[in-house]
């Protein structure tokens, strides 16, 4: 057994090169604040606590996370460098425990990844997450002896010549006992080139003090920070491929993995089918054998096996019954039920309706607030008129009612089962079942009506 895991994640900075009136750790990565992306991470680990250290526009990142009462939050007041950061959240934490440091702009890193550093910290040593990288400017390098022991972490500005040549760099994330960080950090000097405590420093106190400092590694693209708007949307890609591959990897085909955005959870069945540029926000949940056209949202939805949603549609708080068909252009708004085997095509919207199975809404129409049976035949153009202004009203059609085209049903109105509404009619009133309703002039022929013609002009 180990000892309690307490996390402290640094996110006291300000970000500058965002250019931005919202912290960095605000903008947002899939849909959610990039510390959320961290949160997560050091969630899956199963910690006693997760520290987060805060400053810059503090009162915002807080309130960003004020549903989250398990964190326990640290004001750093000025930023005097990474270590200090760690001092702001120390009175936070046990003395018999483990501490993992983590950044709040970093954050692709992996669960598995950080799993790995804690067992290369066990409970005595201070273990570094480290990184190869082709071009390492910027970074503190990992200084090793003849032997491959790390010795120390020099930064970027503090580096001479050979130590710049050093390729493995430090990610900033690491673990160690909580009892080794009090004494060291009480020791930290910022007497180097930036003015700063350094965090990285406590690697040199360690080999003095005979405490092993051990290393795991990671792929860079895991630990890239997030600096500016140019690496935002790089990570975003990174992250979005990880995702695009791991549904892939469960079965889910998709016409070009670069091509999707899950800004939420996608949970899916068998064979699954998504075309190009589809975006999946919210939780959206996918049966067997469903297709997804191109260009199509989905958002926060359920759709049964065997459905299809063609190109250009949105659908958004709806459920859908199994072998439904949808769209092309179709938009499908919250409370929208499909019974099985409905379909719905072009330039069709529905808001809160209920449609029972079978039931078609093939072009042109728009049924909000509605009650609508069985094998229902909607003719293109209808309208369920459900608002007076001030109040939404309700349309109930019965099963196998017959609405011809272009009717507008005025709410609150019924329309009996098999009933048939004739095409052009305005039904401000309940319609029978099983016989015809129409509300229309009676057709008429003017006999030598003469068509105008154009006067001559001069
Ligand atoms: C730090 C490391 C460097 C490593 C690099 C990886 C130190 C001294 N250096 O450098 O070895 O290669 O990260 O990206 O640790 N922060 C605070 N309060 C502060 C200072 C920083 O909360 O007073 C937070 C920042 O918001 C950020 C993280 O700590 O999330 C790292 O700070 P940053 O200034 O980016 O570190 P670097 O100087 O780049
Ligand atoms: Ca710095």
């Amino acid at each position: 057994m180990n000892s309690p895991l307490e996390i402290v994640v640094l996110a006291a900075g300000q970000g500058k090169r965002m250019y931005s009136a919202r912290p960095k750790v605000l903008h947002e990565i899939a849909g959610r604040p990039l510390l959320a992306h961290v949160i997560h991470a050091s969630r899956a680990l199963g910690p006693q606590r997760i520290h987060i250290v805060y400053g810059h526009a503090g009162e915002q990142v807080r309130a960003a996370f004020d549903d989250q009462p398990d964190l326990v939050w640290h004001e750093q007041r000025a930023q005097l460098g990474t270590g200090d950061a760690v001092r702001s959240a120390l009175p936070g934490i046990q003395e018999g425990s483990r501490v993992l440091v983590l950044y709040g702009d970093v954050p692709l890193i992996e669960a598995a990844t950080l799993s790995a550093l804690l067992d290369a910290a066990g409970d005595e040593r201070l273990a570094l997450l480290t990184t190869r990288l082709d071009d390492p400017t910027g970074y503190g390098r990992i200084v090793r002896d003849a032997c491959g022991a790390v010795v120390s972490i020099v930064e970027e500005r503090d580096a001479n010549i050979e130590q710049r040549a050093i390729d493995e760099i430090n990610t900033g994330i690491l673990a160690l006992p909580a009892h080794r960080l009090h004494p060291w950090l009480a020791a930290l000097r910022n007497d180097n080139a930036q003015g700063e405590y350094y965090l990285t420093d406590i690697i040199a106190m360690a080999v003095a003090d005979d405490v092993p400092v051990t290393t795991a590694h990671c792929t860079a693209d895991e630990v890239c920070g997030i600096n500016d708007r140019v690496q935002l949307a790089e990570a975003e890609r990174r992250w979005q491929l990880r995702q695009a591959h791991r549904l892939m990897r469960a079965g889910v085909t998709l016409r070009d993995p670069a091509r999707l955005d899950v800004r939420g959870e996608l949970l899916h069945g068998r064979d699954a089918v998504l075309d190009i540029d589809v975006i999946i926000e919210g939780r959206v949940e996918l049966g067997d054998d469903v297709t997804i056209g191109p260009y199509t949202i989905l958002r926060n939805c359920r759709l049964g096996s065997g459905t299809t949603v063609a190109s250009h549609s949105v659908i958004d708080g709806a459920e859908l019954g199994c072998q439904c068909a949808v769209g092309p252009f179709a938009r499908l708004r919250p409370g929208t039920r499909l019974a099985d085997g409905v379909r719905i095509g072009n330039f069709v919207e529905t808001k809160a309706a209920n449609v029972g199975a079978g039931s078609k809404i093939n072009h042109l129409s728009y049924i909000g607030d509605a009650e609508m049976g069985a094998h229902v035949n909607i003719g293109a153009g209808t309208i369920t008129c459900n608002y007076d202004g001030a109040n939404k009203h309700r349309t109930v059609i019965g099963d196998d009612a017959f609405i011809g085209s272009d009717s507008q049903l005025v709410a609150p109105v019924t329309i009996g089962p098999g009933a048939t509404i004739g095409a052009g009619s305005t039904i401000t009133r309940d319609a029978p079942a099983e016989v015809l309703t129409l509300s229309r002039t009676k057709q008429r022929t003017v006999a030598g009506w003469l068509r105008p013609e154009k006067k001559e002009t001069r």
